[in-house]
């Protein structure tokens, strides 16, 4: 993990601060637009969110078979109490589902990757169902990037904000079929937000 998690920091961790936060950010209609842009995600699905925090995107899915996880215990109670057995909420992270023998249609890794400094997507590649898919989305370094745009980033408490190429490059050599696209009108304030949609390359046939 590489994040500042000290001070004013420490306050964001709590759920309901996280949420009020997002919502005078505009997270809902971004969560709105990467659901419909992005997610697509088709009812009744198996879907798998890392590291979900309060769960926000739930209230913007059909009804689908929903698994969040995350190693924040105070967001995982929260989740499940805000949408009480809509869904399977676990404290922990992605890898220890790999010995599970479980696998998902979509895997949603939302606001994770720049928090990251670890391999992710290895432990993803076994619970991906064949013909599914993986999206992220993330704040980017961009060449001539808005100075406001700059400062926010500086602020993040994720310490791992990457260029394009830096995303694309943790899951170089997995097999991956990597589709990428830019945002930068998602939220209320100046931001850009880098998102993949990953789907895994067929076995080849013998
Ligand atoms: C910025 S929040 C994003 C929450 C949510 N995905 C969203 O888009 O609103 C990052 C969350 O990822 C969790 N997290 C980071 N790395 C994780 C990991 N390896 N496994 C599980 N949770 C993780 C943190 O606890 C935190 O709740």
């Amino acid at each position: 993990m590489a994040e500042r998690i000290t001070g004013l920091y420490r306050a964001i961790r709590l759920p309901a601060v996280y949420k009020g936060l997002m919502s005078v950010l505009g997270a809902d209609n971004a969560i709105r637009r990467y659901v419909s842009e992005v997610l697509e995600p088709a009812p009744g699905i198996t879907m798998l969110d890392v590291g979900c925090g309060p769960a926000n995107v739930l209230a913007y899915l059909p009804e689908l078979d929903y698994t969040g996880i995350d190693h924040n215990e105070g967001h995982i109670a929260f989740a499940r109490q805000r949408y009480d057995g809509r869904g399977r909420f676990i404290v922990g992270s992605a890898d220890q589902l790999e010995q599970s023998g479980e696998s998902f249609d979509l895997i949603n890794v939302s606001a994770i990757l720049h928090h990251l400094d670890d391999d992710l997507f290895k432990s993803l590649k076994s619970l991906l169902n064949e013909g599914g898919r993986i999206t992220t989305i993330d704040n980017v370094w961009l060449p001539g990037q808005r100075a406001v745009v700059k400062l926010i980033n500086n602020l993040d408490s994720g310490m791992n904000i990457r260029t394009p190429e830096g995303y694309l490059s943790l899951m170089s050599g997995l097999g991956y079929n990597i589709q990428a696209r830019i945002f930068h009108d998602l939220l209320r304030v100046p931001y850009d937000h880098f998102v993949m949609v990953a789907r895994s390359n067929p076995a080849p046939s013998s």
